[in-house]
């Protein structure tokens, strides 16, 4: 039986609530029931963070939100119409579990169901490469969750583990093809998954980086041990100034200020002592023009380490999407590099960077404002906010009228990109 259910923002449930209904949750093209029958409690609000963002949306049933707004409940927003779970969308899913659907439950769609599918990866490559590299990818970001776990207890980095984690990064590099890594560093990341999420991007941003730098293998494992350590200062920064979802006030800030201070002395307490390494990781919010932390040092003292990762880390952090913001598409951050990086950041890295970058997005799918999906043909360098595209046959310059807001990832249903629109 086919079930109508009305969509509610997580941050709208008033505190008390007895939500005397079954509640879902929407995850890869499916409902799955997450409950029922409970109390909004902080403790269900947190839980049901973990699996979807504050701000998306769960599901209950539409009887019971047709008597909710009955009893005047002013939810601050228009309800929407009731939509239908077909049977065979909805799956069940226990309240504690950590993945709403486990991957083998997900049903093995054939490439020919959607005319996008496997047209939003890189030239010859095909669906099973992206599922590939996707897997890859997850269990190297729950390996780094596990290593930063131990780095928050023992305040220790092993140079044995890091070591494993930067050849891997550097195998993964080397054997797969660059723009289906960017896709999953592009991916959605869950509040609760943010500091090894964006390190282990930041790892594999600046390992690209030396890629296209032809670094040799010692410059690049070092560049790459940089990127995976430059933040783990802040597992000794009190984690509900971190994690806020809102703006720091001016003491918290200069308390998360010192996280790049405490990632050196976190390492150099493990027994590094490569002074490139070091330097990176300490300057890596240290800018060209003097007005970095933490000692405000100019662009004579800065190594290109830590230029290098100031690109990364500001890359991955606006492509992210947090609590508090939405995320940038990379034209977007490619536009806000190119206007406001060269007084702060290195300018010829930021070219490079950007350069390289354009050529990855060449030939991929994109969403546009209108919710329409294209394919990028051409980014200007003088134009990189709006590149020209292919959309339903024509061929159009995007404009504030008509823009990118995502890369196209064929694992987002179209619902989540009406989200992010
Ligand atoms: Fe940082």
């Amino acid at each position: 039986m086919a079930i109508d259910y009305v969509p509610i923002k997580i941050n709208r449930l008033p505190d008390g609530l007895f939500l005397d209904c079954k509640v879902y949750i929407e995850k890869d093209g499916g409902y799955s029931f997450y409950c029922e029958n409970v109390s909004v409690t902080p403790s269900l609000i947190e839980r049901l963070r973990t699996v979807v963002y504050p701000n998306d949306k769960i599901y209950i049933t539409a009887n019971y939100m047709e008597d909710f707004l009955k009893r005047g409940v002013d939810l601050g927003w228009k309800p929407e119409p009731p939509k239908i779970i077909k049977p065979e969308m909805a799956k069940t899913f226990s309240v504690a579990s950590e993945s709403l659907v486990p991957n083998d439950e997900k049903p093995d769609k054939p490439d020919t169901e959607s005319p996008l599918m496997g047209k939003g990866f890189a030239k010859g490559t095909t669906k099973a490469d992206f599922e590939r590299v996707r897997k890859e990818y997850q269990e190297t970001k729950e390996a780094t969750k596990v290593m930063f776990d131990e780095i928050a207890i023992t305040r220790r980095v092993l140079p044995s583990t890091t070591e494993e984690f930067v050849h891997d990064i550097g195998r993964k590099l080397e054997t797969n093809d660059i723009s289906l890594i960017l896709q999953s560093i592009n991916s959605m990341r869950r509040v609760d998954e943010y500091l090894h999420t964006h390190s282990l991007n930041v790892a594999f941003l600046n390992g690209l980086m030396a890629k296209w730098l032809k670094y040799d293998k010692k410059q690049h494992d070092e560049l790459v041990r940089v990127g995976l350590l430059h933040d783990i200062g802040k597992l000794v920064v009190p984690q509900d100034v971190i994690n806020k979802p809102a703006k720091l006030t001016p003491q918290e800030f200069e308390l998360v200020k010192k996280h790049s201070l405490y990632s050196f002395e976190m390492l150099v307490n493990s027994g590094i002592t490569e002074k490139s390494v070091l330097l990176g990781v300490i300057q890596h919010h240290e800018k060209l023009n003097g007005s970095g932390y933490p000692h405000g040092i100019d662009a004579k003292e800065i190594t290109d380490y830590a230029r290098i990762t100031a690109i990364s880390d500001i890359y991955d952090a606006m492509i992210a999407k947090r609590v508090y913001k939405d995320a940038h598409s990379p034209f977007d951050i490619l536009a806000n590099f190119s206007k406001e990086g060269y007084s702060v950041l290195d300018i010829n890295y930021v070219k490079m960077f950007i350069d390289c970058m354009i050529e990855e997005l060449k030939g991929k799918m994109i969403v546009l404002s209108d919710g329409r999906v294209a394919t990028v043909l051409m980014v200007n360098e003088r134009n990189l906010l709006y590149p020209m595209v292919e959309v339903d046959g024509e061929i159009i310059t995007t404009s504030p009228e008509l823009y990118c807001v995502s890369v196209y990832n064929h694992n987002v249903s179209s619902d989540e990109v009406e989200k992010i629109l």
